[in-house]
C-alpha cells in the first residue's frame, strides 16, 4: 500500500474533507480512544518557526497516547553540516512512524516524501500549501454555517500566503464566491486564480474590503509574510497597508465570522478580539481535533 503522505489539500477530494471533518467533531465531543496511536512516534522538523502548528501537532499526538520527537531547528541538526534534506529525511524515517515537515522552500514537503517510508505531513513549504491549517479553516466556518453557498474574502499577503493558497484550492470543492483584496503586487497567483476559474468558481477582485464587506459571510484576514520578501524596502512598501477594526465591520452581515491563520502583527485591531465576529483563537484551539484527526488518519 503506498505511504499515506498530506503534502497538499489537493490530496484529498470534498468526500474525504468532509469525512476527516465529522471525525475531528467527533474527537472535539471527545469520543475517542486516548490511546488509539499508543507506541507512535511523530518527528517533528520544523525548519521555520511556528507556535501552532508545532505545538497542536505535539499536544495532539499526546492526547492520543503517542510520543513526538523534534530538531529544534536547521542549526540544531546534521543539516547545519551539509547534509541534504533527503538524507535526514531517510535517517528521521528510521526513528519514527510520521514525520510532519515545515521548510522554507517551497517544494521541500514533497521531496520528503520521495525520500521518507513513512507518511509526511506538511506543516508549510515556503509560499506552498499549508493544508492542516486549511482543514481547520474549514472546520472553523463549519461550526457556524455550511461552506456550499458561503462568500468569502480573503485579505492580505495572497502571493506569499500558504494558508490563503491552500484555502482557495479547497474551497474550490465546494458552491463558494471567493472575493479578493490585496495590496499591489500581492495578489492571488496567476496559476493559481486560473486554476481555480477552471474549475467553475467566482473568483472577485477589490480595491478596498469596505466594497464588499456587508456581502460577506466569511472574512479570512492574512499576515503580510515579511520573511518571503526579498528585501526590507519592498516589505515595507506594502506594510500596514490595510487593518481590520471594529468600525470597518459596522455594515457587516450579524454572522459575519473573521478568521486567521496567526500569528498576526497589526493586520487586526486587537480591540475587534471581544466581537462575536472574532473566531481566529477558536480556530488555532481547533487545531488539535483537526490534528488528531489527521494523525489517526496517516498511523492507523
Ligand atoms: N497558522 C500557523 O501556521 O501558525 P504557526 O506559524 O504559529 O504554526
Amino acid at each position: 500500500m503506498a505511504t499515506k503522505h498530506i503534502i497538499s489539500i489537493g490530496d484529498f477530494d470534498r468526500k474525504e474533507i468532509d469525512h476527516l471533518l465529522d471525525h475531528a467533531a467527533q474527537i472535539d465531543k471527545k469520543k475517542y480512544d486516548d490511546n488509539a496511536l499508543r507506541g507512535k512516534i511523530l518527528a517533528v522538523l520544523f525548519f521555520e518557526p511556528s507556535t501552532r502548528t508545532r505545538m497542536s501537532f505535539e499536544s495532539a499526538m499526546a492526547r492520543l497516547g503517542g510520543t513526538s520527537l523534534s530538531v529544534g531547528s536547521v542549526e540544531a541538526c546534521s543539516m547545519a553540516k551539509g547534509e541534504t534534506l533527503a538524507d535526514t529525511i531517510r535517517v528521521v524515517s528510521g526513528y519514527a512512524d510520521a514525520i510532519v515537515i515545515r521548510h522554507p522552500k517551497e517544494g521541500a514537503a514533497r521531496l520528503a516524501g520521495e525520500f521518507a517510508t513513512v507518511p509526511v505531513i506538511n506543516a508549510g513549504d515556503g509560499a506552498g500549501q499549508h493544508p492542516s491549517q486549511t482543514l481547520l479553516d474549514l472546520y472553523t466556518i463549519r461550526q457556524t454555517m455550511p461552506i456550499d453557498g458561503i462568500e468569502i474574502a480573503l485579505i492580505g499577503d495572497l502571493r506569499y500566503g500558504r494558508t490563503a493558497h491552500s484555502l482557495a484550492s479547497a474551497l474550490s470543492l465546494y458552491n463558494v464566491r471567493l472575493h479578493t483584496i490585496s495590496p499591489k503586487g500581492l495578489e492571488l497567483p496567476a496559476t493559481l486564480a486560473a486554476s481555480l476559474a477552471k474549475k467553475g468558481m467566482e473568483i472577485i477582485e477589490h480595491d478596498n474590503i469596505k466594497d464588499v464587506i456587508d456581502s460577506v459571510d466569511v472574512l479570512y484576514v492574512t499576515r503580510i509574510q515579511r520573511e518571503r520578501f526579498p528585501d526590507s524596502a519592498s516589505y515595507f512598501n506594502v506594510a500596514s497597508s490595510y487593518r481590520i477594526t471594529p468600525e470597518i465591520l459596522t455594515n457587516a452581515k450579524k454572522h459575519l465570522i473573521v478568521l486567521h491563520p496567526l500569528p498576526r502583527v497589526d493586520e487586526i485591531d486587537a480591540r475587534l478580539d471581544e466581537s462575536p465576529h472574532a473566531r481566529y483563537f477558536e480556530q488555532s484551539r481547533n487545531g488539535v481535533p483537526v490534528r488528531m484527526a489527521m494523525l489517526m488518519q496517516v498511523l492507523q
